[in-house]
C-alpha cells in the first residue's frame, strides 16, 4: 500500500467488490457518532467515571443491588440521548443491500446496526432486552430501569422473583456459544474483514479479525493490536470512510 488512504480505499473497494464473502466486525466507535460514547481512547467511560471492574459477572451476583445502581448510572451516561443509526451503520447496511457484505457482527450492545438494516451477530447482547438469571426468561429492559430508578435495586423477574442481569455478556461470562460459533463461520469464510470502530483490545471477539486468511481492514482512530496483520489500515473517521468505501464499491444507488 503506497500510504495514499485515498489510493488504498478504491484499493479495498475494489477487493470488497471481487470478494464473495465478506463480514465486518465493528465495536463502540461505530456507535459514537450516534452520542453513545466509546469505552476507551478519548472521552471513553472506563477510567475516572466507571471503572469496568464494577461490572463484572462476579460483582453482579455478590452485590447486585450495588451492581444494578452502577448499571443504571452508566446506562444513563452512555444512552443520554435516544441513539439513532447514522451515516456508519447506513452504509454498512446498504453494502449489505448491494450484496457486497454477508453481515455484521457486533460487540455493541446496542440494537443500532439492526436498526439500520443490517444482519447482525450480537457478540455481546443487547441492553435493551433483561434477563433472569433464575428462569432465563427476556424482558424489555425500559421498564426495568424505570423499577431501579424507584429503588428496586436489584429488578426481580416477574415469572420466578429470580434476580435480573442486563442481556449483555459480563466481563468474566463466556460469549453465547450461538451467537459466537456464527461470527466465527462469517469471519474465517470471509475474503475481507472490515474491523471498525473497535479498539480490538476484548477477546475472543477480538480473535475474529483474524479467524480466517481474509484480507483485514482496520478503520480505526487509535491503534489496535491487530494493525500488524492487516493489509490496510485508516486511521480516520469512519464515518467518512465508510460511505466513501461504499461509493467506490460503486454499489451506492443515486440520491
Ligand atoms: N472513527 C474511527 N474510529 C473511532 C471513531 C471514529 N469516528 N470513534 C471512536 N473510534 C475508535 C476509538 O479510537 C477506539 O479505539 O473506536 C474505538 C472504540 O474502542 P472501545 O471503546 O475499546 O470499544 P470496543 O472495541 O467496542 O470495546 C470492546 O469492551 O468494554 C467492553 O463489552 C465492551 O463491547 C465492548 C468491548
Amino acid at each position: 500500500m503506497d500510504g495514499d488512504p485515498r489510493s488504498a480505499l478504491a484499493s479495498l473497494a475494489e477487493e470488497v467488490r471481487a470478494a464473495d464473502r465478506a463480514v465486518a466486525l465493528t465495536g463502540a466507535g461505530v456507535s459514537a457518532a450516534s452520542g453513545i460514547p466509546t469505552f476507551r481512547g478519548d472521552d471513553g467511560v472506563w477510567g475516572d467515571q466507571f471503572d469496568p471492574a464494577a461490572f463484572h459477572v462476579d460483582r453482579s451476583r455478590r452485590d447486585p443491588a450495588g451492581f444494578w445502581s452502577d448499571r443504571l448510572e452508566l446506562h444513563e451516561t452512555m444512552y443520554a440521548a435516544d441513539p439513532e443509526p447514522n451515516d456508519a451503520h447506513r452504509a454498512l447496511a446498504r453494502l449489505e443491500r448491494e450484496g457486497s457484505l454477508d453481515a455484521v457482527v457486533t460487540q455493541n450492545t446496542d440494537g443500532l446496526h439492526a436498526r439500520a438494516g443490517s444482519t447482525t451477530v450480537e457478540l455481546h447482547g443487547n441492553a435493551r432486552r433483561v434477563v433472569c438469571t433464575g428462569c432465563g426468561e427476556t424482558v424489555d429492559a425500559a421498564p426495568v430501569r424505570e423499577r431501579t430508578r424507584s429503588g428496586e435495586l436489584p429488578p426481580r423477574c416477574g415469572a420466578c422473583d429470580g434476580p435480573l442481569k442486563p442481556d449483555v455478556v459480563l466481563f468474566g461470562e463466556r460469549l453465547p456459544p450461538a451467537a459466537f460459533a456464527e461470527a466465527r463461520e462469517f469471519a474465517r469464510e470471509a475474503d475481507v474483514v472490515l474491523a471498525v470502530g473497535s479498539s480490538l483490545t476484548v477477546e475472543p471477539a477480538a480473535s475474529l479479525a483474524t479467524a480466517g486468511d481474509g484480507t483485514l481492514a482496520v478503520v480505526n482512530f487509535d491503534p489496535t493490536p491487530y494493525d500488524d496483520r492487516a493489509e490496510y489500515v485508516f486511521r480516520e473517521d469512519l464515518t467518512d470512510v465508510l460511505p466513501e468505501l461504499l461509493a467506490r464499491v460503486g454499489t451506492a444507488e443515486d440520491g
